[in-house]
């Protein structure tokens, strides 16, 4: 029976109950829903509408359902219950009597959600900080193994400079640190309590909502009862700061599918990440890397999902509302097992280092280099970069890098340069000259490596 049954007189229709539900979804709710019961319980005692001892008794019910519930979802979903709350009502009902009729004193359903929805997201979000944090360390540990494999760089996805493989390991542990605090900030914002704010105007009754924020955990209140009930920023930031840790997710995916190209050759992905072809028995595909760049694109469609729910809606609650809950478990649950799959992959990765040298040494990453020299021998640089523009076109002519030309052909193109070219030619060099801070110098590379092993 619904919980709002005295006003009608019909039964709604089994279309419109299928379509109204919500326990589909919101059942994962379960232990947010109790937990804030039993506050509730606590609070409603200290107005005087429970005794004590009823109080008691309630809670109890309340920590027995939940362990009679918990991690069985096909209990709860057997239930035929509107949605969770109503769920642990009648349940409540069914274990203690009228008594269990006492329980929604003084609250509403819409702070009550709004309630479980935000305990729901500092805890997930903590577990979701905890997979961020593993993520970072399994690229460090990768940074420590192949730290000096030298590799070309890219801009337009061609071959620009060099670098070392520990460079881009670190690349993305910055974006990654961004994430962790992007998503540390959101939960602080989260982290006031809606209970006792009533349907939409505020609880009749006088408790201390201080105290129900802290027995739950919350660092303080909400404020404003209207804003509270309507308020599902907390959902929009999650899905947001989601959806940019998918961003860098997916483009650490589509660097790691090209370095696993037949054509780049540069890295050899596990076994255990990677799965074969029905056809064609040579196929070794990077199945894991492409399902993380593929999830990117539904935890970005939940967050324009709640954005446009969101949009225009009149305060307070609105039964558009009740949409927030699937997909933000389901941007939690996609972002989550990325989160594990990336540290899975990274864990079995292999540089191939000898791929990564030649394709370093081709491609003409020295030409900068070459430029410099100019610029060290007087030339001003825009000049300097016209003549080393002209050196590569005759080298790719020749088919040649541009330290196999002999002295006097390069001299050809200007007189400036001397025997000491060849040495500012060297892979080494180039990376060598990388010295300043955030440059992929081996000092700069290690010494960035050490300050987040230590951080
Ligand atoms: N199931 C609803 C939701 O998820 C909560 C109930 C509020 N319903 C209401 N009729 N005021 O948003």
């Amino acid at each position: 029976m619904a919980l709002w049954g005295g006003r009608f007189s019909q039964e709604s229709s089994a279309l419109f109950k299928l379509f109204n539900d919500s326990l589909p979804v919101d059942y994962r709710l379960i232990e947010q829903d109790i937990i804030g019961s039993i506050a509730w319980a606590d609070a409603i005692t200290q107005v005087g509408i429970l005794t004590q001892n009823e109080c008691t008794q309630l809670q109890q019910a309340l920590k027995d359902l939940l362990t009679e519930v918990e991690d069985k979802p096909e209990l709860i979903l057997a239930s035929g219950a509107e949605d969770i709350h109503s769920f642990v009502e009648q349940s409540l009902i069914a274990k203690v009597g009228d008594l269990g009729k006492k329980l929604h004193t003084g609250r509403s359903r819409n702070d009550q959600v709004a309630t479980d929805l935000k305990l729901w997201c500092k805890k997930e979000g903590q577990q979701q900080l905890v997979l961020l944090r593993g993520l970072r360390q399994a690229l460090l540990e990768l940074a420590q193994r192949e730290l000096d494999a030298v590799m070309p760089g890219y801009t337009h996805l061609q071959r620009a400079q060099p670098i070392v493989f520990g460079h881009w390991c670190l690349a993305y542990v910055e974006m990654f640190e961004r994430d962790i605090s992007r998503l540390e900030d959101a939960l602080k914002r989260a982290d006031t309590c809606p209970l006792g704010t009533g349907a939409l105007a505020g609880t009749a009754y006088p408790m201390d909502r201080y105290k129900l924020a802290e027995s739950l955990g919350f660092s303080s209140p909400t404020l404003n009862s209207l804003d509270t009930v309507s308020d599902r920023d907390h959902v929009v930031e999650i899905c947001s700061d989601a959806s940019i840790s998918m961003m860098h997710l997916s483009r650490m995916a589509e660097d790691l599918i090209f370095f696993n190209s037949g054509e780049a050759g540069f890295i050899d992905l596990d076994d255990e990440v990677t799965s074969g072809s029905s056809l064609m028995p040579q196929k070794k595909n990077p199945d894991a890397l492409e399902l993380i760049r593929g999830k990117t694109g539904r935890v970005y469609g939940s967050l324009i999902g709640i954005l446009t729910t969101m949009k225009a809606l009149p305060l307070a609650y609105n039964k558009d509302m009740q949409e927030d809950k699937e997909g933000l478990f389901d941007v939690m649950d996609s972002w989550a097992i990325c989160l594990e799959m990336a540290a899975l992959v990274l864990s079995g990765l292999k540089v191939n280092r000898e791929s990564t040298l030649r394709a370093a040494q081709q491609g003409y990453a020295n030409s900068t280099e070459l430029a410099d020299y100019l610029v060290a021998k007087g030339m001003p640089f825009r000049e300097a970069h016209h003549v080393v523009g002209e050196v590569v076109v005759k080298a790719i002519a020749d088919k040649k890098p541009l330290e196999d030309f002999a002295l006097e052909d390069l001299q050809a193109f200007s007189a400036i340069i001397t025997e000491d070219v060849y040495e500012c030619l060297t892979i080494e060099s180039c990376l060598a000259k990388r010295e300043a801070l955030g440059g992929t110098s081996l000092p700069q590379v290690n010494a960035a490596l050490a300050a987040k092993l230590a951080g």
